[in-house]
């Protein structure tokens, strides 16, 4: 087989064979096809697309370019969710404790942030001792145990994906529904578990920016979870604005932890909530959304999911008095109150504006070396729609270095303002399967 004939085929518009795409994996994976080869098929799928086989058999050759976890090891049916990523999204650590708090297993890999959004590990990171590079044992004989482990990447998994990320990095392949679909869905494949929720989001602050994009990435994904084997469901979720109220390692750390005992904001618990519910009907756990409902509202209600939270800090060797006592998290050397500059509804929240602003602070990274503050960040008192009068309190902002004037007004400008109600939007957009 010649590379140039995959790539003349591609340009074409054709069809690739299922051996066609396993000799390119092959050859990302050993390196034996040179880059700018690569760079040229990713550019002619960026263009022409794939059809529904060719991007599972992509994220199936892309699987099994590296290590394969198996958690058979684990009782019972294994859970996995991911999100596509967004500002003040610290989804995994509450819901996996309601979660787990009903019975199911979580075995979650998650990652670091990178530029406006922010990664669970950095937030578990700032409680002090909280240690997500768990050996595979380890990590098993937790689940086993509470049914909860949230670490970092362990084995080599997908090295495909890493080879092939950082060429559309730089050759403007990024935004190719089958090669994100194919990326994401081969990780989730080699991470092992049986079933897969993915929290799809869309809006300013997300990698798609509409409802249309994203229904069509969703439907990528689980097209290939389900050829694969997989029972695997979306969520089509607003990123029109943060998710819930904090942004910032610690303080979405202290948010987590108040929305597993019934006192997080409205948006993200009912975010955890529609998740929660999908995640334990797919586990059989539960017959209907109505069911599974009152089992997280039990589950919040009783303290067990707070339990269980605790109990995976506990494992994880992280310091269990700052769960219990949130004022002992890392602080901020200072608070400052930012107040409504005008009168009106709230029309537009840029979470990704405010995602810069906290990365800014330091509590993100602009590359991947950058060092991250946990203390910083930003906790709004606003939502989309609301009502503000002059200086009332739209957001505190925690941060250890005095503001410009710079990020001030860079703050006000994430904010806009008008005279006419705003229709709210829901947090869950539509669930597919
Ligand atoms: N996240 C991934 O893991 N891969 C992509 O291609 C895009 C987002």
């Amino acid at each position: 087989m010649r590379f140039i004939d995959i790539i003349e085929k591609k340009k074409n518009k054709e069809e690739l064979t299922d051996e066609e795409i396993q000799f390119f994996i092959d050859g990302v994976t050993d390196d034996s096809i040179e880059d700018y080869q690569i760079a040229s098929l990713l550019m002619a799928i960026r263009l022409n697309g794939m059809t529904e086989h060719e991007t599972a058999k992509l994220a199936e050759a892309m699987m099994h370019s590296g290590d394969v976890i198996d958690l058979s090891d684990i009782e019972g049916i294994k859970s996995d969710k991911h999100s596509t990523g967004g500002v003040g999204d610290k989804t995994s650590m509450a819901l996996g404790a309601m979660v787990a708090a009903c019975g199911l297993k979580l075995a979650k890999m998650s990652g670091r942030g990178l530029g406006h959004t922010g990664g669970t590990l950095d937030k578990l990171e700032s409680i002090e001792g909280f240690n997500i590079a768990l050996t595979e044992e380890e990590f098993k004989k937790q689940v086993n145990e509470i049914g909860l482990a949230i670490i970092g990447q362990t084995g080599d998994l997908v090295p495909a994906d890493k080879k092939l990320y950082a060429l559309r990095d730089v050759t403007a392949t990024v935004d190719s529904i089958p090669l994100i679909a194919s990326s994401i869905m081969s990780k989730k494949l080699a991470s092992g578990s049986d079933t897969i929720l993915l929290d799809v989001k869309y809006g300013e602050g997300a990698f798609m920016h509409t409802v249309e994009d994203a229904r069509k990435l969703a439907t990528a994904m689980i097209s290939i979870g389900n050829k694969l084997g997989k029972n695997t469901m979306a969520m089509i979720t607003d990123m029109n604005q943060p998710l819930g109220n904090t942004i910032g390692n610690a303080l979405e750390v202290r948010e987590a932890i108040e929305t597993v005992k019934g006192e997080g904001p409205k948006d993200f618990t009912e975010l955890c909530m529609c998740a929660g519910e999908i995640m334990l009907m797919q586990a059989g756990k539960a017959e209907t959304k109505e069911e599974a409902r009152a089992m997280l509202e039990e589950a919040v209600k009783s303290g067990k999911a707070y339990e269980k939270l605790e109990k995976m800090v506990e494992y994880q060797g992280g310091n269990v008095e700052q769960i219990r006592n949130t004022d002992l998290l890392p602080q901020a050397k200072h608070k400052t109150e930012m107040l409504a500059r005008e009168e009106g509804y709230i029309e537009n929240i840029h979470s990704k504006g405010l995602g810069i602003q906290a990365m800014k602070l330091g509590a993100g990274r602009a590359k991947k070396t950058d060092p991250i503050n946990y203390a910083v960040g930003l906790e709004m008192n606003a939502k989309k729609g609301d009502y503000v009068k002059k200086g009332d309190l739209l957001c505190t902002v925690y941060h250890d270095e005095e503001l410009t004037d710079e990020w001030i007004e860079d703050f006000y400008n994430t904010l806009s303002f008008t005279d006419k109600k705003v229709a709210p939007i829901p947090i869950v957009e539509e669930i597919l399967k």
